[in-house]
């Protein structure tokens, strides 16, 4: 018996995965089960659904701005990863992840009841909770509200969102997702969502923009922003590692892998393999994503978002998000790092920092 909380290490992707957290969402399951909760939720990314996101982002991006604005006025340095956020949902999310890896580390730590005897297990299996309670919460308000009739998503009175998809989702045969597998989708979005929303590249692209509201048609005139993104994430992937489980006995470079072994594809390496990018690949050059390099790239180079039929379903929402909040902030502000804080990584299951990424922000005369 499995329960939420248990990390089973076998060569089953989504055990080896091993997020307790959201271990049926669309990023851990597999085979049919995924096939068919990945048709529920692809109507959910449409670009109709989308585009309304821009309000959220803009208003996001605002509470982000007026945070700021606070620590320009007192010219204290601030951490990017730390102090801007605050959220306990987000403190929890980033506790998991990392107790995931030390679990990964130090093996007797596999061990369910060596595990939850720790004080690691034991906030692990607190902050597994509390972040099921949050999303239980959200779930729960709006499915009561559209139970009640309050049909207002789908009747177009606000935007719809991926909750509404999720919880209206029906296959072929009529049926829909159960309580649990709407948790775990919400578990893993909240999961993605907050987890990536700061990552390292912030600190690189740092080009002004006029408007104050980011409309959904400048996202495609952000041209050299994106190719900062890109450039951005090419050198500090959010997400560094993915893992594979062989289906079926191939071979690769002369070797043979066989079916039942996990594969881990590691996108940090890909992303700096100097036969790829040349022996300049440390440095941060948003040019090689400009049109005419973007052509001669292989579609395999550059995988950020993984590729294939297990790519990143909120790929476009993440960028689209990064472009408003950047061109937001940089409107508002001119950042600077401080340099007598060296950045070290933290591997996590997405890229952190051992002990910050420190930087001073300055607001921008009009
Ligand atoms: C910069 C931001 C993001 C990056 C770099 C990123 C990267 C990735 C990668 C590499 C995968 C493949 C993981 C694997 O195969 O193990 C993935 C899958 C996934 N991502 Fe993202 N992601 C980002 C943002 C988001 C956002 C904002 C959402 C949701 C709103 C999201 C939802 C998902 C889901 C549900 C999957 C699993 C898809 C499947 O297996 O069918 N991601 N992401």
């Amino acid at each position: 018996m499995v329960d939420d909380h248990t990390l089973i290490l076998n060569r089953d992707r989504r055990n080896y995965t091993g997020l307790g957290v959201a271990r049926d969402g669309l990023l851990v399951a597999n085979g049919q089960k995924w096939a068919r909760n990945r048709r529920l939720l692809t109507p959910a990314f449409h670009f109709d659904i989308l585009k309304p996101y821009t309000n959220v982002f803009n208003a996001s991006a605002d509470v982000l701005v007026a945070k700021l604005k606070s620590k320009a006025a007192s010219n204290d340095r601030f951490d990017v990863f730390q102090n801007v956020d605050t959220n306990p949902y987000v403190k929890a999310v980033n506790r998991i992840t990392d107790s995931l890896v030390q679990r990964f580390l130090y093996p007797y730590m596999l061990f369910d009841f060596i595990f939850y005897k720790t004080s690691v297990g034991r906030q692990f299996k607190k902050d597994c909770n509390f972040v099921h309670s949050v999303a239980e919460e959200i779930i729960h308000k709006r499915k009561n509200a559209l139970d009640s009739g309050e049909n207002v998503a789908l009747e177009g009175k606000r935007y719809v969102d991926f909750l509404d998809i999720l919880l209206t989702a029906r296959d072929e045969e009529g049926v829909g997702l159960s309580s649990l597998e709407v948790r775990n989708e919400v578990d893993t979005f909240l999961f993605e969502e907050y987890q990536k929303r700061c990552q390292q590249e912030v600190d690189q692209v740092l080009e002004g923009r006029d408007s104050d509201f980011v409309e959904w048609s400048d996202m495609p005139k952000f041209e050299f922003l994106t190719q900062c993104i890109k450039e951005g994430m090419r050198l500090h992937g959010p997400v560094p590692i993915v893992n594979r489980e062989v289906k079926e006995d191939f071979e690769i470079g002369g070797r043979n892998i066989p079916a039942g072994s996990i594969v881990q594809l590691n996108i940090w390496a890909l992303h700096h393999k100097e036969s790829v990018w040349g022996p300049d690949h440390m440095e941060f050059k948003p040019e090689r994503f400009s049109p005419e390099n973007v052509d001669k790239m292989s579609p395999f180079q550059f995988v950020p978002f993984s590729a294939g039929p297990r790519n990143c379903i909120g790929q476009h929402f993440a960028m689209n998000e990064e472009k408003s909040v950047l061109a937001k902030l940089l409107r508002n502000f001119t950042f600077r790092i401080d340099t007598s804080h060296v950045v070290k990584k933290n591997l996590s299951a997405v890229m952190r920092t051992v002990d910050g990424m420190f930087m001073y922000v300055e607001e921008r005369k009009a």
